[in-house]
């Protein structure tokens, strides 16, 4: 069937779902629990029978117990040239042995087809991914980050995933900190507006004078909460001297953005601002907001605080934004799935204003149905004394820098290597990038997003262990065994065939068969470590078939360049589906 053409687990899913419809006939809805299975016995599993059981006993039932409705469930599976072998073990746990021939044709005809054929099918069309959204003047710091290579990822697994992704920079331009950044711009630049290049220079030490003078000066904040007023009316000088603050930020955000590569299109808190009113208007007559001291609040069950979406001064707030900006994205953008990256600290946030969603009906009460909104929490970085990362004498961490070091810190690695003399300096500034950012960003997605990791250049850049060095250097490798080999690979990959003669190389092929199904979980569990783990285990199975099967100069050698060509591709998928830049040389 072509919708799961590339999902194996999903196809063995469909055998038992008849299977299931041929042994309990009268048992409606049983969902097929099928798993990939590491025990010896078989490569998938099927765990059914023991929940159908306590269904069908005293039912009148023929079967007498679990494992019996088990061995019913193996007959009763239609032929498939997929499957080699089938058994029944323990309670009832039905166990597949997958054909091996069949395993090498798939493998194949991704070769022809191309990974295309491999990617996940969800049941949506359009998702909105809100990540990396730093805030205008103040610190881009490292959670920024994470949210930038989490949300990033996510993107790439849905759009590969052929969702279409609306890749969404909330930046916070509008918060009441603009009054006074722009009272202050008044103040030390008088003839800001004629300036050529913005006289500002460093924005967050400007930002810090400012607070400074709004702190030590009542007169000042005065006037700074005047301004908000001012800027929020629309006055053309306060927009103006609003839009160029705005514009340095993002001119050190695009530093970030183009280093690692991310697109994003932003769409700040102040582009919905013009939406609250409407929204509110509307939530009000539903009779979901009420007045609670001074405030407009909306209350949610099971918290012991109310939504406020108006504050006691009249001013909208973060949430006020929110919920406008989940309203515009429904409603104006038709998005299905709207995930928001940012650290679990925001959790409760989140949670609140999408239950007031779902009590305004814009979303249905489970989380299983689309329309669906998902908040991915992510825990902290922490630096080598185990406190929250800083680098060496600054109390923030600037971005760039510490992208540039880790550039630099390869570059060094690179260089200190014989191969590299006869490379070009384009081709180690290339490698040094591709090691050094992919390093960063892997060492964040390999691990369970919501664990605080610990930021460590030595560990991230060692070429031995799970890290992005060594699963580069791995793919390098294999090109390299390919371009050695001095076949023609394309040639191969319509004239060869793929032959799974020892039990590494069937290994290494199932592996190669589960990638799909691996993004799919990966990526509707919003889960990357997920796919970190399947790349990583895909290279350790490379390596203990390589070890066991001389590939050039062997009589299949046909056969096993093929399968270092399927694993160079499906390694490849994996990088870019993490935002890493392959390397094809080391
Ligand atoms: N600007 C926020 C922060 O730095 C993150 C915004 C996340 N997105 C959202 N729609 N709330 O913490």
């Amino acid at each position: 069937d072509e919708e799961n053409a590339g999902n194996t687990k999903k196809q063995i899913a469909k055998l038992f779902e008849a299977s299931l419809k041929a042994t309990v006939p009268n048992e409606l809805d049983i969902e097929p629990l099928v798993a990939a299975s590491t025990a010896k016995f078989g490569d998938y599993q099927c765990n059914n029978a023991m929940s159908i059981w306590p269904r069908i006993k005293g039912k009148g039932t023929e079967y007498r117990g679990p494992p019996a409705v088990g061995q019913a469930i193996m007959k009763n599976l239609p032929p498939s040239e997929m499957i080699e072998s089938c058994s029944v073990a323990g309670p009832g746990f039905v166990n597949v042995v997958l054909s091996k021939d069949w395993i090498a044709k798939k493998v194949q005809k991704m070769l022809i087809d191309g990974i295309g054929t491999w990617a996940p099918t969800l049941p949506i069309k359009r998702a909105v991914v809100d990540f990396s959204s730093p805030n205008i003047a103040k610190e881009m710091h490292v959670g920024h980050l994470r949210s930038t290579i989490i949300g990033d990822t996510l993107a790439r697994m849905l759009e590969f995933s052929n969702v279409e992704v609306l890749r969404r920079n909330h930046v916070g331009d509008w918060g009441t900190q603009f009054g006074m950044l722009i009272e202050f711009l008044f103040e030390k630049f008088p003839d800001w507006e004629d300036a050529k290049e913005t006289a500002i220079g460093d924005l967050q030490e400007f930002y810090k004078a400012s607070k400074k003078r709004f702190d030590a000066d009542p007169v000042f904040k005065e006037r700074a909460q005047q301004a908000v007023v001012r800027l929020q009316g629309g006055e053309p000088v306060y927009r103006k001297a609003w839009a160029q603050i705005c514009d340095i930020s993002r001119r050190e955000f695009d530093k970030v953005y183009q280093r690692l590569g991310i697109q994003l299109e932003e769409k700040g808190e102040s582009f919905y601002n013009p939406y609250i009113p409407g929204v509110l208007e509307a939530l009000s007559k539903q009779g979901l907001v009420e007045e609670s001291q001074g405030a407009r609040v909306i209350f949610i069950e099971g918290f012991n605080i109310p939504l406020i979406v108006v504050k006691s001064d009249g001013g909208y707030n973060y949430a006020s934004t929110d919920l406008t900006a989940l309203w515009y994205r429904l409603n104006e953008e038709k998005a299905e799935w709207v995930i928001y990256v940012t650290d679990v600290g925001q959790q409760q946030h989140f949670e609140m204003f999408f239950s007031a969603a779902k009590r305004a009906g814009w979303l249905p009460a489970d989380d299983k149905t689309y329309p669906k909104t998902s908040h991915v929490g992510f825990g902290l970085v922490l630096g080598e004394d185990g406190k929250r990362f800083r680098t060496r004498d600054s109390e923030v961490v600037r971005l760039v820098d510490l992208l540039d070091e880790a550039k630099f810190r390869s570059k060094s690695a690179i260089l200190g290597r014989d191969k590299a003399a006869d490379w070009t300096e384009e081709e180690v500034e290339q490698i040094a990038e591709a090691l050094g950012y992919g390093a960063v960003k892997y060492a964040d997605l390999k691990n369970n997003r919501l664990t605080n990791y610990t930021f460590n250049y030595d560990q991230m850049l060692n070429d031995k262990g799970n890290t992005a060095v060594y699963l580069l250097y791995a793919h390098a490798r294999i090109c390299s065994i390919i371009r050695k080999s001095g076949k023609d690979i394309e040639e191969l990959k319509k004239t060869g065939e793929i032959v799974l003669v020892h039990p590494v190389e069937r290994a290494l092929a199932l592996h190669l068969l589960q990638f799909s199904e691996t993004v799919e979980d990966s990526c509707t569990n919003l889960l990357p470590n997920v796919l970190c783990e399947y790349l990583y285990n895909l290279s350790e199975n490379f390596n203990t078939f390589y070890i066991s099967c001389k590939v050039v100069g062997n009589e299949e050698e046909t056969s096993r360049l093929l399968l270092c060509e399927a694993t160079a591709i499906v390694m490849r998928k994996c990088f870019d589906l993490l935002g890493i830049v392959p390397v094809y040389k080391i």
